[in-house]
């Protein structure tokens, strides 16, 4: 069975974004590979931030991922600063990564621009996304699109290694990107990609009143102005959720109605609550229950890093052997 991994930063609430573009699929291929999936609050702390902040987002996202269906019987969910094998292979790939390559990623250049000083930290970010791929030697990274060329870069990190140190065997595999077929999802003003930067997201854990406040003056066709103009479905960000979140009939349904003015917005906006009150409303309650029960989720994160610790200190010894460190 080949071996999954993927990261998620502890950056703010999940949003909708998350779940349906990353987290939802996770929860999936937990049932068909041995899953790895791991809270990255080492590179949470590449740009400024709050330590209290930090420590809570970082309980917050490991109870949403937790209750948005990762299962500690199918998936090992851990904390990454918990394994300290993280910092020490990325320390060893720094000195294989030529600097040309990082500074030619793009995320960093963009975080970069909004940094008034930069740290040495956000530019060796990608090495420790290597570091947390290869320390498991995992096959397969389902990640969103804007990771690929991270993920590349790992790659290459690995094949670097390989050749350096290991020449009659790839120690490490070349790790696949595993693209979300997800689309992106499209933010609340159906302009940009949803993300917390931008305010304008739904929170997984949110309350059905507090969704209908956003929903209701979200942007829908732009050019339906008037109740009575029929609607083009493809163009409306409400109808992209709806293909998200209600069942193909439904989906259907309110095409044909959208595209000959049978309903109104607000009508398509409240079949659509319905429909994220339906999946989100057990995850919602999940959280509650998880929230309720701190010792539990410590015990499973406890767990993660446990078994994780294992796996990276069998690789540490490889690594180091090979490369003469005692
Ligand atoms: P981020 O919060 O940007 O670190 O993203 C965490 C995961 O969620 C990554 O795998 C992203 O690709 C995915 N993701 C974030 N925002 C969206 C979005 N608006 N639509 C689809 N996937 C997203
Ligand atoms: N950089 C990833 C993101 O922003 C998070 C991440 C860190 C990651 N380490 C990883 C993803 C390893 C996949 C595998 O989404």
């Amino acid at each position: 069975m080949s071996r999954i991994f993927s990261g998620i930063q502890p950056s703010g609430d999940l949003h909708i974004g998350n779940y349906l573009g990353a987290v939802k699929n996770w929860a999936q291929l937990q049932h068909r590979h041995e899953s790895i999936i791991c809270i990255v609050n080492l590179h949470a702390i590449t740009v400024p931030y709050e330590p209290r902040e930090l420590s809570s987002r970082t309980w917050e996202m490991a109870v949403s991922l937790l209750a948005a269906g990762l299962d500690p019987e199918h998936c090992t969910v851990f904390v990454q600063s918990m394994v300290p094998q993280h910092t020490e292979l990325s320390w060893i790939f720094n000195t294989i990564t030529p600097l040309g390559e990082l500074e030619r990623q793009t995320q960093f250049k963009e975080k970069a621009q909004r940094q008034e000083s930069v740290m040495a930290g956000l530019l060796n970010y990608p090495v420790l996304q290597a570091a947390d791929i290869l320390l498991y030697r995992a096959d397969l990274v389902p990640v969103g699109e804007d990771q690929v060329q991270h993920l590349e870069l790992s790659r290459e990190v690995a094949r670097k290694w390989n050749a350096r140190f290991s020449p009659q065997q790839d120690y490490f595999p070349e790790p696949k990107p595993l693209l979300t077929v997800t689309r992106r999802i499209m933010g609340l003003d159906g302009q940009t990609k949803m993300s917390k930067s931008m305010g304008n997201t739904i929170g997984l854990l949110e309350e059905p009143a507090a969704i209908w406040e956003k929903l209701r003056p979200a942007m829908t066709d732009p050019k339906r102005v008037r109740r009575t103009d029929p609607g083009t479905p493809e163009v409306c960000n409400i109808y992209q959720l709806h293909k998200a979140f209600s069942a193909p009939a439904t989906v259907e349904h309110v095409a044909k109605q959208c595209s000959t003015a049978g309903w109104g917005c607000i009508d398509c906006k409240k079949v659509l609550l319905e429909s994220m009150t339906g999946e989100m409303g057990p995850i919602r309650d999940r959280a509650l229950e998880l929230r309720a029960r701190p010792g539990r989720v410590e015990e499973i994160l406890q767990g993660g890093a446990e078994h994780c610790r294992l796996l990276a200190q069998e690789t540490m010894r490889q690594v180091k052997e090979k490369m003469g460190l005692p």
